[in-house]
């Protein structure tokens, strides 16, 4: 049962990541036409994945049992397609609310850039490298490197919550800035165990 819930999202995961990438083309030929809705609706979308992204690490290190054990194993597969998802939520997202502004008018003044705008484009931005490190050569060829950058999702996750909360999606931001929390006392719980086991062995 475990392993077919996680077949079908790891296929329906690389389906959904290459129906995004034909809709980040795609709407370049509607460069001129009002996509903020869908762009805010991509927005919307995209957090909500980057919380389950960051729920099997959190599971993980939190030592959890049972059906939340499951629940880590099933997403903990397709983690890597999930966070690019995500990322392409966020592209696409940014590419229909402000982007596509920009290939039309040109950058705006950038004091006139509201301060969430700027957090969101922080947040974007240190998600990048993740996106293009999340492949299998990349796993190998980085070796030790490749956590180091991915560690970035510990702190875009602040600036994503920034984000949201000063656009005054109250919601949103809490649930994210809830979920930054758990990351870093999820952290905290594994060093100690670490520790433990390293004090004394026999206690695993
Ligand atoms: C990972 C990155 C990002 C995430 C997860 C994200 C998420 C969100 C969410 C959930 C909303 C609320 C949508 C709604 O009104 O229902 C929002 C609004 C908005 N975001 Fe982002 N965002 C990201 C990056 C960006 C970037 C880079 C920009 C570009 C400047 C941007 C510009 C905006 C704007 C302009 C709004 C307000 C849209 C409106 O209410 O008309 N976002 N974002």
């Amino acid at each position: 049962m475990r392993q077919t819930v996680s077949q079908i999202l790891y296929d329906t995961s690389f389906f959904l990541l290459l129906a995004l990438w034909i809709i980040f083309f795609g709407s370049f030929l509607l460069i001129d036409k009002n996509l903020i809705e869908l762009g805010q609706e991509f927005g919307e979308w995209s957090i909500r994945l980057l919380w389950i992204v960051a729920l099997p690490g959190i599971l993980k290190r939190f030592g959890a049992k049972g059906l939340f054990q499951t629940i880590q194993i099933i997403l903990m597969r397709s983690r890597r397609r999930l966070g690019d998802i995500m990322f392409m939520l966020a592209l696409n997202h940014f590419m229909m609310v402000q982007g596509f502004f920009y290939l039309r008018y040109g950058l705006p003044n950038l004091t006139s850039i509201p301060v969430f705008q700027y957090m969101g484009i922080i947040g974007l931005t240190l998600l990048l490298p993740l996106f293009l490190t999340s492949n299998n050569y990349s796993v190998r060829s980085l070796k030790q490197y490749w956590q180091k950058i991915h560690n970035l999702i510990y702190l875009a996750i602040w600036f994503i919550a920034a984000h949201t909360l000063l656009n005054g999606q109250i919601l949103e931001g809490s649930i994210t800035v809830a979920i930054a929390i758990l990351q870093i006392a999820s952290w905290i719980v594994y060093k100690r165990r670490q520790k433990k086991i390293k004090v004394n062995p026999t206690s695993i």
